[in-house]
């Protein structure tokens, strides 16, 4: 069942040149130029006029979300707010029918997502759903909304399903975008075609990264602590690296957004202190080559995720992931990918139990 794979994880790692396919599927018709999505467009009115989009998820799902606001307020001009499900549901938050909840989660069964949403709809907001597990709890109890189809995710450290929810965000706000007029043609031509090429890229990637992850991962497994950093959409994507490898390696690990550094984890760089960065080409390159500058000065570890042909942060970094170009707004799909990877080694050579880690479920059913 895992085919041929040690662990599912890896096998789900490897299914995301198909599982974002799938996602896409009967969706994205390049040729057309048409973006069809019938739980959008049926409500498209309801989108195009709400107040604001409020997002409601957990763990690796808000990570999704966090793109997605970035995605839906570049394209759509739409405002955007994500919150964690367990805080929303506490806080009294204020909400009415002008407002559209978009609920993020691959099992469909998170209770606290769950509970957030009953709040939601009595309000009288309008809810959608983006859900993997097809008739699920949350599925069910929301307006409209969009199965991400990416199969069965068995491993617990969700990987297919992140890069589907962010595949299915990205055509929700395109396709927004559109219709409200923010987006011309030429622009949505173009991104529609990049984002037809995902699943072709993130094949070259998993090529190219797999034996360089395990040897990256052979010099990493006695660290004690890890940091992330990324800017603009590529921030929610080391929050995200930072959550795969805490969970299934038990190291610490914390995401940044790269310019935060100086305003805290800056203390904690040495030569003992690991440091992925998601520098890539299109997204403050430069802004990314100074935060370099600074954790070398401070000689730590650099290990950067840049695209082909890379010089400056290279140049500066103690081990290179080259990963090919895209849109910055599709960046993030690329960018994870490898960080999966990297994550899913280093616990594999602790000895980790990656499929099953201590303590998590894959379905967080009870607050
Ligand atoms: C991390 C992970 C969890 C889930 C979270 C939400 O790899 O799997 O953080 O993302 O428990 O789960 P769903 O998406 O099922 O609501």
């Amino acid at each position: 069942e895992k085919g041929g794979y040690e662990h599912f994880m890896l096998k789900e790692i490897f299914e995301q040149p198909k599982s974002i396919h799938d996602t896409m599927r009967g969706r994205l018709l390049v040729d057309e130029g048409v973006i069809k999505m019938a739980g959008i467009w049926d409500h498209v009115e309801r989108f195009k006029n709400a107040n604001r989009i409020i997002i409601i998820a957990c763990g690796t799902s808000w990570h999704a979300g966090l793109i997605g606001e970035y995605l839906i307020e570049e394209f759509a001009r739409v405002p955007v707010e994500v919150e964690y499900a367990s805080e929303f549901r506490y806080r009294n938050p204020i909400i009415t029918d002008k407002d559209v909840v978009i609920a993020i989660s691959q099992s469909g069964e998170t209770a606290d997502t769950m509970a957030a949403l009953k709040l939601a709809k009595e309000k009288g907001a309008f809810i959608y759903g983006i859900c993997n597990v097809v008739d699920s709890s949350i599925a069910r109890i929301t307006d409209a909304g969009s199965y991400t189809h990416a199969g069965p995710e068995i491993g617990v450290a969700s990987t297919k399903a992140f890069t589907a929810q962010l595949t299915i965000l990205s055509l929700i706000a395109l396709k927004l975008g559109k219709h409200n007029g923010n987006l011309g043609n030429a622009d949505f031509m173009r991104l529609i075609a990049e984002l037809n090429a995902i699943p072709k890229k993130i094949e070259e990637v998993l090529e190219a990264t797999h034996e360089l992850t395990q040897n990256i991962a052979k010099d990493f497994i006695n660290a004690t602590n890890f940091l992330y950093l990324g800017r603009g959409y590529n921030y929610p994507a080391a929050l995200e690296g930072a959550l795969k490898l805490k969970e299934i390696s038990y190291i610490h690990a914390e995401g940044y957004p790269a310019a935060e550094m100086k305003h805290g984890p800056i203390a904690l760089i040495d030569e003992n202190m690991p440091i992925v960065i998601i520098a890539p080409k299109k997204g403050h390159y430069d802004k990314i080559v100074s935060n370099v500058q600074e954790i070398k000065a401070r000689k730590g570890k650099v290990i950067a995720v840049v695209n082909k042909g890379d010089k400056q942060v290279s140049a500066m970094a103690d081990y290179v992931i080259e990963i090919p170009e895209t849109s910055e707004c599709f960046s993030p799909i690329v960018a994870s990918v490898p960080l999966q990877l990297l994550a899913y080694y280093i616990a594999v050579y602790r000895g980790a139990n990656v499929d099953q880690p201590r303590n998590l479920a894959k379905s967080v059913t009870v607050e």
